[in-house]
């Protein structure tokens, strides 16, 4: 049973990058046959500037690491290392639809928002679906967000398979329901593209004031709040703070007598105390720059061994050789 997973270095990780994908990831771990990867090629739609990307690439790969990705147990490399990836991208898109690929949520978003679509935007989830396809996946731990794109890459799979011969497994996207749509500090989906992150490794002081401008209603401290299950404190105290901490939170909004300032206080704390461990790793990864080149680089031919053979059976079965 292998698992997959990628992550754009367009920005700093977030606890919703965190609890939808990382965190699934790293448990996985425990059952073995790990790939995880950077997607440095699917930031080329967002970021343009070379030193922003290969920071941003550097970044995640420490950011994972420290939060418990191991590449003793798991094959960690960046995308573009595999290049592959991109003959695979050109043997499916062949197939695939522009109908199916005008569906897709990420690129009517970008478009309806005003953004002049280039081929890259437009062809992003079959580049996902290449990325799935050529390491023979089985399970692909992703937020909700992603679900779209893991049923496109089942279409598309499905597609080669009775065009050409059983050539590709058939992923499963492993979405959970408690922690596959975080929510954001303004309450919508926690995204980097709607600057309402709460990062993992961010500067304590920006941060907290972050938490603290959270806005709530303007009910009184003493007021019960009957609705307390759906306050964003809360749900974010369920992830970030010890279960029956978070249910004593919840209990005394909703019996009244918990201000909002208290509340926010407490969720910072709990935020900052769940992410000190992964702090610690990460000071010590960034004092030994080598380590991540190494683990990259020998992630990279790993992840490539496997490749070249599923690119070649591709090739093979639709006759390219
Ligand atoms: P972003 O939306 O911030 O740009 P990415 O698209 O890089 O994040 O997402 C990387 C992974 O993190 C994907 O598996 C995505 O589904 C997951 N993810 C992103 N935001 C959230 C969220 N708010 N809740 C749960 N998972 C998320
Ligand atoms: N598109 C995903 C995102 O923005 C990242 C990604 C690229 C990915 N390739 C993938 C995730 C393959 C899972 C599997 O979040």
């Amino acid at each position: 049973m292998r698992t997959l997973t990628g992550i754009t270095p367009s920005g700093a990780v977030h606890i919703g990058n965190y609890f939808g994908a990382m965190r699934p990831a790293i448990e996985a771990q425990a059952a073995g046959d790990c790939f995880y990867f950077i997607a440095d090629y699917h930031s080329m739609t967002s970021v343009t500037d070379p030193g922003e990307r290969r920071a941003n690439t550097r970044g995640i790969a420490v950011d994972w690491l420290a939060c418990g990705l191991d590449p003793m147990a798991s094959v960690f490399w960046r995308q573009s290392d595999v290049p592959e990836v991109c003959e695979l991208t050109w043997l499916i898109g062949s197939l695939t639809p522009m109908g199916l690929l005008e569906r897709a949520h990420s690129y009517k978003d970008k478009t309806a928002k005003g953004l002049t679509p280039n081929f890259g935007l437009f062809a992003y989830p079959v580049l996902m679906a290449a990325d799935i396809l050529l390491y023979d996946t089985n399970a692909v731990p992703v937020g909700q967000d992603q679900r779209q794109h893991l049923e496109m890459t089942r279409d598309i799979a499905i597609k080669f398979n009775q065009t050409y011969g059983a050539t590709f497994v058939v992923p499963d996207a492993v979405i959970r329901g408690d922690t596959g749509n975080v929510p954001g500090l303004d309450g919508q989906k926690m995204s980097k593209s709607y600057g309402n992150t709460l990062e993992i490794f961010g500067d304590e002081k920006a941060l907290r004031k972050k938490v603290m401008s959270i806005v709530m209603d303007s009910r009184t401290p003493a007021e019960p709040k009957p609705d307390a299950d759906r306050n964003l404190c809360i749900q974010l105290m369920k992830l970030l703070a010890p279960p029956a901490v978070a249910a004593d939170y919840e209990a005394r909004l909703r019996a009244g007598g918990l201000g909002y300032g208290d509340l926010k206080k407490a969720l910072f704390e709990h935020f900052w105390t769940f992410f000190a461990p992964a702090r610690a790793r990460r000071d010590e990864l960034l004092a030994d720059p080598g380590y991540v080149d190494r683990v990259l680089a020998e992630g990279a031919a790993r992840a490539r061994a496997l490749a070249s053979i599923v690119i070649q059976r591709a090739r093979r079965a639709c006759g390219l050789e």
